[in-house]
């Protein structure tokens, strides 16, 4: 089976609406905006744009109608309530909201998110029709004690315990000490690590879901070392922090060749 190859912009907490739109409109001008165009000239990869909650009104007015998706880079678990300062799943997915990011290793380490919030929010997005993007990755002092596999594996597993198996999900690989460090992955690093992954998803799902999900690598991804890393057999995609905040850096990626 052919997976997408995506490219996913987290703007993290840059831009606020009037940056955002400005930027979408000059992305725009330089994309082919028609879905059936991009399908079939495969111009640009799948996109898009996970913006901050305040942005995502009129980021949705922006993109509604063209073949860029949008989400949102967090959201609690339940559809409403006493959760002061939250953003609910539910009242996201009113934006016909296509995706959200759960899960990112700053989430994780600044928030204080375990993978039992994690695997609740995976499963709120699916009821309320938002496909999720669950971040996973280990930290350098994982790596340097050998425990990657066994650290990643775990976020997956625990992350997907509640999913709904009828619906899809992607996941991003996410090395910590790759994140905004300007340390990417080795080429290699990054496809080993992605080939765990598949094979936790068999385990979890079958061959199936193993060779429908997509797995998108993050941590440093700028155009001078996109094409290595998209040319490994496991990398489906880029969730790009740094280099998707300006128009030009991030059009590259989102042109990158698989
Ligand atoms: P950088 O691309 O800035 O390293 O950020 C990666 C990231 O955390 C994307 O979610």
């Amino acid at each position: 089976m052919k997976r997408p190859f995506v490219v996913a912009a987290n703007w993290k907490m840059y831009k606020g609406p009037s940056e955002a739109t400005a930027y979408l409109q000059e992305f725009l001008s330089h994309a082919t905006t028609v879905p059936q165009t991009v399908s079939q000239t495969n111009k640009m990869n799948k996109v898009l744009f996970l913006v901050p909650a305040i942005d995502l009104w009129v980021v949705s007015q922006t993109l509604q109608g063209t073949a860029i998706g949008w989400g949102a880079q967090n959201c609690h678990f339940e559809k409403q309530g006493a959760f002061t300062g939250e953003n609910s799943p539910a009242v996201i997915a009113e934006l016909r909201t296509p995706y959200t990011l759960v899960g990112h290793s700053e989430r994780r380490a600044i928030f204080g998110e375990n993978d039992e919030m994690i695997a609740k929010k995976v499963r709120a997005l699916q009821d309320v029709g938002i496909e999720p993007m669950l971040c996973v990755g280990e930290t350098l002092a994982q790596r340097e004690a050998g425990q990657t596999g066994d650290v990643i594996r775990e976020q997956l597993r625990e992350g997907l315990k509640l999913r709904v198996e009828s619906k899809p999900f992607m996941v991003a690989y996410e090395p910590v000490w790759a994140i905004g460090t300007g340390k990417v992955a080795s080429p290699q690093q990054a496809n080993e690590a992605h080939q765990i992954l598949r094979a936790e998803l068999r385990h979890i799902g079958g061959d199936a879901l193993a060779q429908s999900t997509p797995i998108l690598y993050g941590g440093s991804v700028k155009p001078d070392n996109s094409a290595e890393l998209a040319a490994q057999s496991e990398i489906d995609g880029f969730l790009v922090g740094g280099a998707s905040l300006q128009v030009d850096s991030f059009l590259a990626l989102a042109r990158t060749k698989k």
